[in-house]
């Protein structure tokens, strides 16, 4: 052991995702089982700064793996990108004696993480919690599965309407900058198409899909798009706009599933990921690990530097895009 990690703290940041409180509840128990104190902060680096500390035992965490959201809360927490705010956060764990984190949260708040363990000496170790995927060295994060299956719920619903009606649906899902979300909902559901940003830039993916659907003669169709918008283009509304300026006799109509992708109880996959992962936590910090994100790859554990995680931009696997194409016939 590197160092006499007595007291760790734990916290959730950014948006919510299914499953954090299956990785919570590992955490807290792995950490209790090794006698370590827990400290559960509140509201994510929000709760670090304000000092919104709880403390948790095993039965903090008792009846909440099948819950959606998170029990410890969240923020997007524009402080914690100070210096300051860093600072006053730092503080708060040397008063209180936490002497490592463990951060559950996306991009965003793994890039907190790193810039915190640069300036302070702290170990901390980030699990990927968040339904875009978009975490590097990682197949899957948590909340990631359980929202596909949520979206693909939704469209199933849609595509009843849509063949009643003979029209063309865009359903609009998030993922910020990332098209796993999008992509692999079209697939899952048997939809025409899908446009994500890791799409061809050369290739106008709207008049191709239309190209496509004229040669199959289809009439109504689903297509999945990710919400991520690049010089004002991007997102449903703009591809159905476009669709009654430039294909007028086609009927078109969108869905923007919104924060409901966020919701609801967490996949089986996505509890066994986060407990796998919130115990792994705890073993890599009694390692002597430090900064690294906990990921999973070709379901082995793997640690992965924190820097390297957020930085590096994970490809979409084109071979999905091949059996998309192939499989809408
Ligand atoms: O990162 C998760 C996510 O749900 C993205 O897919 C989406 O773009 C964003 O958060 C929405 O954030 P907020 O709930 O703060 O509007």
């Amino acid at each position: 052991m590197e160092r006499n990690i007595k007291t760790i703290g734990v916290l959730t940041s950014g948006g919510d995702a299914p499953g954090m409180n299956a990785a919570i509840r590992a955490v807290t128990r792995t950490a209790r089982y090794h006698n370590m104190n827990v400290v559960g902060i509140m509201r994510g680096y929000q709760g670090l700064i304000e000092r919104e500390f709880v403390k948790f035992t095993s039965s903090s965490v008792s009846n909440t793996i099948q819950r959606g959201g998170t029990i410890l809360k969240t923020a997007r927490c524009m402080e914690f990108m100070t210096a300051e705010g860093r600072k006053k956060a730092y503080e708060n764990m040397v008063e209180v004696g936490i002497d490592a984190l463990v951060v559950i949260g996306g991009n965003g708040s793994l890039t907190g993480a790193q810039l915190f363990a640069r300036e302070y000496d702290i170990p901390i170790i980030g699990l990927p919690g968040t339904i875009d995927n978009d975490l590097y060295g990682t197949d899957s994060t948590i909340g990631y599965d359980s929202a596909l299956n949520t979206i693909v719920e939704c469209v199933d619903k849609i595509r009843d309407t849509a063949n009643s009606h003979d029209r063309i649906f865009f359903i609009e899902v998030m993922g910020r900058d990332a098209g796993f979300l999008a992509q692999n909902s079209a697939i899952a559901s048997g939809a025409e198409a899908a446009i994500i940003p890791e799409g061809k830039t050369d290739v106008d993916q709207l008049a191709e899909f239309i190209e496509r659907g004229k040669r199959k003669s289809k009439n109504s169709a689903i297509v999945l798009v990710s919400e991520s918008q690049k010089d004002g283009k991007g997102g449903a509304n703009y591809y159905a706009e476009r669709v009654k300026k430039e294909y007028p006799q086609l009927s078109s109509h969108v869905t923007i599933l919104g924060h409901l992708q966020r919701g609801g109880t967490p996949s089986a996959y996505d509890r066994i990921l986060a407990s796998r992962l919130g115990y792994a936590a705890i073993e890599a910090l009694l390692e002597g690990q430090r900064n690294v994100m906990i990921g999973i790859k070709n379901d082995e554990i793997v640690y992965v530097p924190i820097s390297r995680a957020v930085k590096m931009n994970k490809p979409i696997n084109q071979e999905l895009i091949s059996v998309l194409n192939v499989l809408s016939m």
